[in-house]
């Protein structure tokens, strides 16, 4: 027999002949591809979401998420092998159950870790022995010890011999089609070795590369440094974008000799800010429990006012660029290409082009976008509706905004028919230099 008992050998051997059931609580850009990936690996699945909409639209088979195409969803759901539900209580028959629930900010910037707890609940209220538990959640250090193990151990069942129970970060980039999710080595921490064990050969079914870490605390950790590393550095360059402005040189031509050095540097964009679930909202989760343990995390905030201030930052770019031409932003049109967070998503959540086009709109500015990828959005209270891009008239407007650097704006066209054009990202860079085009 081996470290982890006999429920665990038998949990051992289900996961290598891929006969254990695999539950996936939470079926959004992370939850839903684990399921399909763990589901086209042979693995029963079943999915819940607790939005009942999204379970009804999921259940037919339609993906909401771009990195599931509703062709790969389809036959898993009509074939059985993937089944959506919107209870956890269809859980009771999963031998192991994966948590890929929101983890936002409340008001105040302090983790919201509610949906982990009624996550937890959910599968609390139907864990057998035997069964093992792996939350993916991006959290804040000790969540897994302190909010999952008093909840699923309710019943006096004993971790790692009649549950087991680990963290492992998500760590996918969506839209990145380099980086699938089998090819992104991932960080496994267990509360006891037998349940890291029993972790890492779940994943090591649908992942070419597991990284087993010593506790749950430390994979916790792992993906908190990586978004803050990504986060200050942003910050750092979006600085050195500002600075080049002052001493009149471009921060693109810096960056790019800069990656020349084939050692101790990586490039990281400037841009109009920080979007998305993660970035701006996870470096918080790190800051907020280092303060309780009595230190004040100084690069994050500092690396926050900086990209928070980005989208006011652009909007004064319009502003100048409008001026130049003798014109207020009050009454000019203005269009703004991409809303979405990044290039190839249409995840609006947290993105900088909303609070620009709103703070655009406060100044009396008459804004229209175009995201293929996004065909409608609410700003201060309005819906506004994407114009088509093959169809938009780029010469009516004063200004054009590139916000987001989705690879159907051709920049040549764009070049070539606005009049005046504020590039956040360099989308331009490649056409040439020009006297109507401005970049960060
Ligand atoms: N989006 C990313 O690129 C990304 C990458 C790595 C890690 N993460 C982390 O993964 C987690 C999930 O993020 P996401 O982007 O997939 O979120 P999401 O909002 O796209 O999906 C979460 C889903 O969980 C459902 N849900 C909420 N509470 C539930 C409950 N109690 N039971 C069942 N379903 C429930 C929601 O209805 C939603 O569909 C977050 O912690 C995030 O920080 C996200």
């Amino acid at each position: 027999m081996t470290a982890q008992g006999a429920l665990g050998a038998r949990l051992e051997e289900r996961l290598l002949r891929r006969t254990a059931t695999v539950g996936v609580v939470g079926l959004g850009y992370v939850g839903l591809p684990l399921a399909v990936a763990f589901a086209r690996a042979g693995f029963p699945v079943i999915g819940v979401d607790s939005d009942p909409s999204r379970a009804t639209l999921l259940a037919r088979g339609t993906s909401p998420v771009e990195d599931v195409p509703t062709a790969t969803l389809r036959p898993l759901v009509e074939e059985g092998r993937l089944r959506v539900r919107s209870s956890a209580d269809a859980l009771s028959e999963a031998d192991a159950i994966v948590i890929c629930v929101p983890t936002p900010l409340g008001k105040s910037k302090e983790p919201d870790i509610s949906f982990i707890v009624a996550a937890a609940d959910g599968v609390s209220r139907v864990l057998g022995a035997g069964r093992l538990v792996v939350l993916e959640s991006t959290t804040y250090p000790g969540t897994t010890e302190e909010v999952l193990l008093p909840r699923l151990s309710r019943d006096g069942m004993r971790v790692g011999e009649e549950f087991f129970l680990a963290f492992s970060p998500e760590r996918i980039d969506p839209g990145n089609r380099t980086w699938e999710l089998a090819r992104i080595p991932k960080v496994v921490g267990g509360i006891t070795p037998a349940c890291r064990h029993l972790a890492s050969l779940l994943y090591g079914q649908i992942i070419e590369r597991v990284i087993p870490v010593s506790s749950p605390q430390v994979a916790e950790m792992v993906k908190l440094f990586e978004n803050t590393f990504r986060s200050v550095n942003i910050a750092l360059v979006n600085e050195l974008a500002i600075m080049c402005r002052r001493l009149g040189m471009s921060v693109w031509e810096v960056i790019g000799a800069a990656a020349s050095k084939p050692f101790g540097f990586m490039p990281f964009s400037p841009g109009p800010g920080i979007g998305g679930h993660c970035l701006p909202s996870d470096p918080h989760y790190l800051s907020w429990r280092t303060r309780l343990a009595g230190y004040e995390a100084r690069f994050i905030a500092f690396a926050d006012e900086i990209n928070g201030g980005m989208p006011e930052y652009v909007v004064r770019l319009v502003v100048d660029a409008l001026n130049e031409q003798t014109r207020a932003v009050k009454g000019s049109r203005i269009l703004a290409l991409g809303v979405a967070y990044k290039a190839g998503v249409g995840d609006t959540r947290d993105s900088p082009a909303l609070a620009i086009i709103e703070s655009l709109q406060a100044r009396g500015a008459l804004v229209d976008y175009v995201d293929p990828r996004v065909p409608q959005i609410p700003v201060a209270g309005h819906l506004l509706k994407s114009a088509a891009w093959e169809q938009v008239d780029l010469a009516a407007y004063d200004l054009v905004l590139l916000l987001t650097a989705h690879a159907e704006f051709d920049p040549q066209r764009l070049v070539r028919e606005a009049r005046l054009v504020v590039d956040t990202r360099n989308a331009t860079g490649a056409v040439g230099e020009f006297r109507h085009v401005i970049r960060i």
